[in-house]
């Protein structure tokens, strides 16, 4: 089977053996690295600009991942504020080659568009 998925994944990338923890599964800091990764590409083109992340509004680990499977982070604009987005976050993992989807996690990010002063800008102001 291959992976239907009609959306575009913003990452696709594979754990190391240097990111598995003791019960042999990939670290959560890992991925929510990935997530992070991810959503901030989606924010910055959003901003049209620098941003940063301001707070994760909720992280959920579905399902461990695994170390052969090929992860794809999907990530998209919620919603926009003044200066601040929340970025829906979620990633997949295909197992067994691409027999297997499974959903592993899913997050909401909010990111905060920055000016030359590291202060938060609004959105849609244009970057300098
Ligand atoms: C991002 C940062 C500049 C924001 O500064 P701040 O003084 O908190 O900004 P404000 O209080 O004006 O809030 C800015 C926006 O963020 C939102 N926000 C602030 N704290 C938030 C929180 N904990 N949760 C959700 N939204 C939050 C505000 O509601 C506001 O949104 P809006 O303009 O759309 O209404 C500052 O907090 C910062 O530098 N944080 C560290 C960022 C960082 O290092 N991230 C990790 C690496 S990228």
């Amino acid at each position: 089977m291959t992976n239907n998925d009609p959306r575009q994944p913003v990452l696709r990338v594979t754990p190391g053996p240097g990111d598995i923890n003791s019960n042999g599964h990939i670290f959560g800091g890992w991925v929510l690295s990935q997530m992070d990764i991810a959503a901030g590409i989606v924010a910055a083109r959003r901003a049209n600009g620098a941003v940063a992340t301001v707070a994760i509004e909720r992280m959920e680990f579905i399902a461990p991942i695994e170390l052969r499977d090929l992860i794809s982070v999907y990530a998209e604009v919620e919603r926009v504020g003044r200066t601040s987005m929340a970025i829906r976050i979620e990633v997949v993992a295909d197992r067994d080659r691409g027999d297997r989807q499974i959903k592993v996690t899913e997050g909401l990010f909010t990111f905060v568009a920055l000016d030359e002063q590291h202060r938060p800008r609004a959105v849609d102001q244009p970057a300098a």
